[in-house]
């Protein structure tokens, strides 16, 4: 369809209505008490591998339930391994209906112990109507940040995306509540406010990664960026007509093949000194790539709903800066286009104008993400002169080959940035691999036609993808975080059982809050 045919009335696309308040999922239930006694409901406690619980939760369930645990273990050949567990049903001498009891392993476990995992697992084990859980811990100091770490992770393993099930979930968010008893409840509810602020974020670049494309149309995703007014995030969206203006040739000659207009959404998070040069993060929001004229294979295709998973982080990490009042002044900026095949396409062949005035030819029209990302990197440099531009893409299926979906590729002309990155990396699970960049690269984008080709053929596919990325940065301190592989059908965890995970929120809250705040 062009754009001069108007879609019938009542029909327009993307026209499926929710309240405002419907946009977020909901919480799960979590409250923070003393330790104390338990009188119903669920009661975890945690081991080692001498099948013991911390004194202080030895003194609590008594010397009879202790020993339960041990013959209940050897009955269940339960040893206490980490991320293992046992439940004993209405133990005798307790009141409650279940104790669960989780395994924490050896010394060696217990000093990597990954909190937020830890709480995924709780979540998933505590599945009655309300479950405390001992926060007393043999051989493992729990810090109040330490439970706020748990609480997210609880709460992410019960995030469900149901919205569109006439039946709901049943271990969703809805179902029960978890109560975490640890010395110093008011000092961990302090904390976990900003952690709260995190898991919505988390949680938000989720929601946006599974909603079908029918719904979340360009315009819709920018105006789920736009509801960041409430938090205190400065919006403005750019239309067609804005961009036109701009000279974004790249970014429109992907969405000229949609009756549904591109959108670039800038967000601005001032929590910093004012005056002070922003830090920035960048997003590929494709809300649908069918591969435009070079159609994709239909296997699979729906898949392609995600590939705004770089933009839905962006939000996500925006969502969580703000809500916590992240002491920097942050930059999010996302283009959001549908690549689809239409007589008023984009075709191999064509030669763009970037906004930079560097033109590239297009091979294959499938290669659209680098063209979307070539026009929003050049705006936010030209634009901010930030500090330094991280953007993240679902780029290439060649990411998928060289790392699976444990590591998102991470694509740097700043070692630096690449270190500090990784370290994020390893600290929350969301882990990066430094991939090469490198005149090899760039040289294999050469076009007879234009200054570059947008696609280089198979070889080195994430490399030269990122190549043609690095011709729009202009020395400024970059990385470039290809996710194609961990945002959406990687491996379920402890704290992510649904499709999309919302890789990458935690990963730069966490560089952020190490690295860039006053
Ligand atoms: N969105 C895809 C990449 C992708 C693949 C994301 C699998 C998630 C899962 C991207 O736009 C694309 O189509 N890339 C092509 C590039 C090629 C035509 C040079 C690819 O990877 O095949
Ligand atoms: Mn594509
Ligand atoms: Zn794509």
């Amino acid at each position: 369809m062009s754009p001069g045919v108007s879609v019938a009335a009542g029909l327009k696309t993307g026209d499926v209505h929710h309240n405002k308040e419907d946009f977020m999922a909901d919480s799960f239930k979590i409250d923070f008490q003393p330790h104390g006694a338990v009188e119903t409901g669920d009661l975890v406690v945690f081991v080692g591998e001498d099948l013991k619980p911390s004194d202080a939760v030895a003194r609590q369930i008594g010397p009879e339930a202790v020993d339960l645990i041990a013959k209940a273990a050897a009955a269940e050949t339960f040893k206490g391994k980490a991320k293992s567990s046992m439940s004993i049903v209405v133990p005798a001498g307790l009141s409650v209906d279940r104790l669960i009891v989780i395994g924490l392993g050896g010394e060696k476990d217990r000093a990597g112990l990954d909190f937020v995992q830890l709480g995924g697992l709780v979540a998933g084990k505590a599945n009655g109507k309300v479950a405390t859980v001992a926060l007393d811990l043999p051989g493992v100091e729990i810090t109040p940040d330490a439970v706020a770490d748990i609480a997210l992770g609880a709460q992410l393993r019960r995030y469900s995306f149901d919205r569109y099930k006439t039946k709901k979930d049943d271990n969703g968010p809805d179902a029960g509540r978890l109560v975490l008893s640890v010395s110093d409840p008011a000092a961990v509810k302090k904390i976990y406010k900003a952690r709260e602020g995190l898991q919505q974020g988390v949680v938000l670049a989720r929601d946006l990664v599974n909603e079908p494309p029918n719904v979340l149309g360009p315009e819709e995703f920018a105006a789920r960026a736009q509801a960041l007014t409430k938090l205190g995030v400065e919006v403005e969206i750019l239309d067609d007509k804005a961009m036109r203006k701009l000279g974004m040739q790249a970014l429109l000659g992907v969405a000229q093949g949609s009756v549904r207009g591109g959108r670039v959404a800038i967000m601005r998070w001032n929590g910093g000194k004012p005056g002070d040069s922003p830090i920035s993060f960048i997003g590929k929001g494709v809300v649908f790539d069918s591969g435009g004229i070079s159609i994709k294979p239909g296997a699979g295709m729906e898949d392609m709903k995600g590939d705004m998973a770089g933009a839905a982080c962006v939000v996500g990490l925006m969502h969580a800066l703000a809500s916590r009042k992240a002491k920097a002044n942050v930059v999010g900026a996302i283009g959001l286009v549908e690549n689809m095949p239409d007589g008023n396409a984009q075709r191999p062949g064509d030669i763009v104008t970037t906004m930079s005035g560097q033109t590239i030819e297009i091979i294959n029209t499938d290669a659209e993400g680098r063209l979307v990302l070539a026009d929003v990197l050049w705006y936010v440099q030209d634009r901010f002169k930030p500090k330094f531009m991280i953007d993240l893409a679902t780029l290439t299926g060649a990411i998928l080959v060289a790392l699976a979906q444990e590591y998102a590729g991470l694509f740097s002309n700043d070692d630096e940035l690449a270190e500090r990155l990784t370290a994020a990396g390893k600290a929350t699970g969301e882990r990066v691999w430094r991939m090469p960049l490198g005149p090899e690269f760039d040289k294999m984008i050469e076009s007879k036609f234009a200054d570059m080709k947008n696609s280089a053929g198979r070889f080195g596919g994430s490399s030269t993808a990122a190549a043609l990325l690095q011709r729009f940065v202009n020395d400024v301190p970059w990385a470039h975080l290809d996710i194609a592989g961990t945002a959406m059908g990687s491996p379920a965890t402890e704290i992510n059982k649904g499709w999309s995970s919302g890789w990458g929120v935690r990963l730069l809250d966490r560089l952020v809050r190490d690295h860039y705040e006053a």
